[in-house]
């Protein structure tokens, strides 16, 4: 009898403590969200002719995965308190939308908010954590994005806690992308619970600077990098800094696109694109399926960039990679041309965090730009020169 009732008990404890779902982003997730250049203005189909775009153009092709509804997908909850679809927007529902995305390969991400309404003001999952990933998983919903507006008297730790145990209880797995804009340092806490966290408030399309819009703020690429930068030792595969959704094809220039895009890659931040994929410019779709790139993002070993090096307005950040490779970004943050001579030598590459380290004095690597395409090794200085906002991006080889 003892026996059985510690048994008993056992099981009571293992199903009272659910946990996230594991594998879901072993390597930071990639794809694509609505809210930077669409917002509220969406409707099923937008999202049908993204997934086809992303199929014809190649970014599925090239790793990103999930096409992300965000906010104002939602109509309102039926008399037993079901969500549903906005009934104009989205006539057919999402559970058709799920298949469409489905049959081309694709995932489907939705969007909610630990509050009672969203931050475009629809109906919010609190007190409908479980029936909500109830309906999410019967649509076939692969991912949920859950923002933090109009949550007065909640706790964050708490609150991301109870749906992910909902996703848990639905049975099916769900990527579970936390966005609490960082107010409560979701690092500390979230590790177990999603499988990223935003570290900042919302991303605008700009370098460096900060928007205030009374009560909150949005940023540049550069401030949230440096925000960013701090938080390395939190990251790690299964569990990501979120540096929000990439402005490349929203407005900033080439130079900074590219940049922009090699930091996401070098942070090991999830990518996920905000732009009008039904009509950006070749340009723009080089940048984004530049696979080298993604491939120093993608790296198994997920370690987030260190920034090895500061002079001035000229960084060096590196970022170990599985095998012995490096990744390593030069970046131009100022409004003048950089000329400089990189003594490989002068700045071995170790990284105190993740163990790893090239004496640069004992070895020779090669190395390949990422965006040029030439190459060289480390016997000689690198000549780096950088227009104003803009970055060089190396892979190193172990022999
Ligand atoms: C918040 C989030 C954004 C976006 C909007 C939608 O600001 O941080 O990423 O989801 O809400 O209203």
């Amino acid at each position: 009898m003892r026996t059985l009732a510690g048994m008993v008990m056992l099981l009571v404890v293992a199903t009272a403590h659910a946990q996230k779902y594991e594998g879901l982003a072993a390597t930071p997730q990639m794809g694509w969200n609505s809210w930077n250049k669409f917002a509220c203005e969406i409707s099923e189909q937008l999202i049908r002719d993204t997934a086809d775009a992303m199929v014809k153009n190649g970014m599925r092709d090239a790793g990103y995965t999930y096409l992300n509804i965000d906010d104002c997908w939602h109509g309102q909850r039926d008399a037993d308190g079901n969500i549903q679809a906005d009934p104009v927007r989205f006539p057919s529902g999402i559970k058709a939308l799920a298949d469409y995305v489905h049959a081309r390969g694709l995932k489907l991400g939705l969007y909610s908010d630990a509050g009672a309404r969203t931050c475009g003001g629809r109906p919010g999952s609190r007190g409908h954590e479980y029936q909500d990933a109830r309906t999410y998983a019967a649509w076939g919903v692969d991912y949920l994005k859950y923002d933090w507006c109009e949550t007065a008297g909640l706790k964050s730790e708490g609150a991301y806690t109870t749906m992910r145990d909902a996703l848990r209880a639905a049975g099916r797995p769900i990527l579970f992308s936390i966005c609490e804009w960082g107010d409560t340092k979701p690092w500390d806490w979230a590790k177990e619970v999603g499988h990223s966290w935003r570290t900042t408030g919302d991303i605008t399309a700009c370098w460096d600077c900060e928007l205030s819009h009374g009560s909150w703020s949005s940023f540049g690429v550069l401030k949230i990098m440096d925000k960013t930068a701090a938080l390395r030792k939190y990251a790690g595969p299964g569990h990501w800094n979120d540096m929000d959704m990439l402005e490349v094809g929203n407005g900033l220039t080439p130079d900074e696109e590219r940049a922009h895009f090699s930091i996401w890659a070098m942070m090991a931040s999830p990518l996920i694109s905000g732009n009008d994929l039904r009509s950006m410019t070749p340009a723009t779709l080089k940048i984004l399926t530049n696979r080298d790139v993604i491939g120093i993002n993608q790296d198994r070993l997920g370690v987030q960039a260190l920034r090895r090096m500061a002079q001035g307005d000229l960084e060096m950040w590196i970022k170990p990679l599985a095998g012995g490779d490096w990744g390593v970004l030069f970046l131009n943050r100022g409004e003048r041309t950089v000329d400089y001579h990189h003594d490989w030598q002068k700045y071995p590459l170790a990284d105190d965090l993740s163990k790893h380290e090239a004496d640069l004095k004992k070895t020779t690597l090669r190395w390949t730009d990422l965006w040029q395409g030439r190459g060289g090794d480390t016997s000689k200085p690198l000549d780096v020169k950088l227009a104003p906002h803009s970055a060089m991006m190396l892979r190193l080889k172990a022999p």
